[in-house]
């Protein structure tokens, strides 16, 4: 076995450094050998203090540089594919970011690579199940500590968002993380969304539902519902309220930061950990290509509910290959 694992990683914009700085100064048995971007002078910054790592423009070249044993991908989401699917063929454990890909499609085409290798490779980063709340939420559910959960009630406030941003947006970027969430917390697949839209804050974005609900059912008829404020200025909160049949757990309630990186700062460091020890033992344990595409296929379903508040949209899944079983 391998004592230390290798990375490449592929993006050094906002989340990539982080990631890169996470690697290289609080992992354990880990490496960075290689810092991908297009921006040559963003992987330049990068890489500086870490001894031994190259600096390369185009991935292919890291990938065929033979120094490198999983690769962590931080470009943005319509340009993962084109790493995932080199990757995969090259039999190599890939951490990409979430959106494993920006449409169900595109996400099913990664889900097929890897039946066709038979191997698990892709792990996709949906941090929030590595969040010791949310692991004390899931625990309840799988346990039945509290009876038979009933209803989740969450929260996710943003102090800003590029001007760029929009209904898809919404969904695709922030709603995305509650999607995997709800299925991780439950064990069961979405199977409808819908929005809800009330009165606006005078500093949302032209166009933009901007606080909005969003509605999701689950298989066995959690019922879950999404507030979601995006230009809120005053800061960055994530919280979730497990209702039970005798109990409700609620986490993240007294939590405002600045940003996403301080709120879940342990839950990308477990995330990061967990997954190079998994590496490092030939297995990828976390959110797979399968999660990263039925996510892909309910922000599909957020995207046609946005557009159309008020309708219950169905979440439309292909059958679950039997790798993901
Ligand atoms: N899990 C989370 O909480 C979380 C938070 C933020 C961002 N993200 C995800 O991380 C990814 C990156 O987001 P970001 O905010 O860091 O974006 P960013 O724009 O800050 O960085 C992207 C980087 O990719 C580089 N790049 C673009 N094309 C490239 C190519 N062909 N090859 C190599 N490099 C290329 C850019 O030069 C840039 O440095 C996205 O998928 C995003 O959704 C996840």
């Amino acid at each position: 076995m391998t004592q230390e694992l290798r990375v490449a990683v592929v993006g050094a914009g906002r989340m990539g450094t982080d990631h890169i700085i996470r690697i290289r100064d609080r992992m354990q048995r880990a490496r960075i050998t290689a810092i991908v971007d297009i921006d040559e002078e963003k992987a330049r910054t990068a890489v500086q203090g870490i001894e031994g790592a190259q600096v390369y423009t185009d991935f292919v070249a890291a990938l065929e540089s033979g120094d490198i044993d999983a690769v962590v991908v931080v470009t943005p989401g319509f340009l993962h594919e084109q790493v995932l699917l080199p990757t995969i063929t090259k039999g190599l454990p890939v951490l990409c970011e979430k959106p494993l890909t920006p449409d169900s499609e595109s996400a099913w085409r990664v889900v097929q690579a890897e039946v066709q290798a038979d191997a698990k490779l892709v792990q996709v980063g949906f941090m929030r199940r590595y969040d010791a709340g949310y692991r004390e939420i899931q625990e309840a559910v799988r346990s039945n500590a509290y009876g038979e959960l009933l209803a989740l009630d969450c929260e996710h406030i943003n102090p800003a968002v590029p001007d760029s941003y929009t209904g898809r947006n919404l969904i695709d970027d922030t709603v995305v993380h509650e999607f995997d969430g709800v299925r991780f917390l439950t064990g069961e697949e979405v199977t409808s969304v819908a929005v809800r839209a009330g009165k606006r804050t005078p500093l949302a974005k032209e166009g933009l539902v901007d606080p909005a609900q969003i509605l999701m059912t689950t298989e066995s008829g959690v019922r879950v519902s999404v507030n979601t404020h995006v230009a809120a200025e005053y800061g960055y909160a994530v919280t979730t309220r497990a209702s039970f049949v005798n109990a409700h757990v609620a986490v993240g309630t007294d939590q405002v930061t600045p940003g996403f990186e301080e709120r879940f700062v342990d839950a990308y460091d477990t995330e990061i950990q967990e997954w190079i020890d998994g590496c490092l033992q030939g297995e990828v344990t976390g959110p797979t290509a399968w999660d990263g595409y039925a996510a892909a296929a309910c922000c599909e379903a957020g995207v046609r509910a946005v557009e159309n508040p008020g309708t219950e949209v169905p979440v439309k899944l292909n059958a679950k290959p039997a790798l993901y079983s």
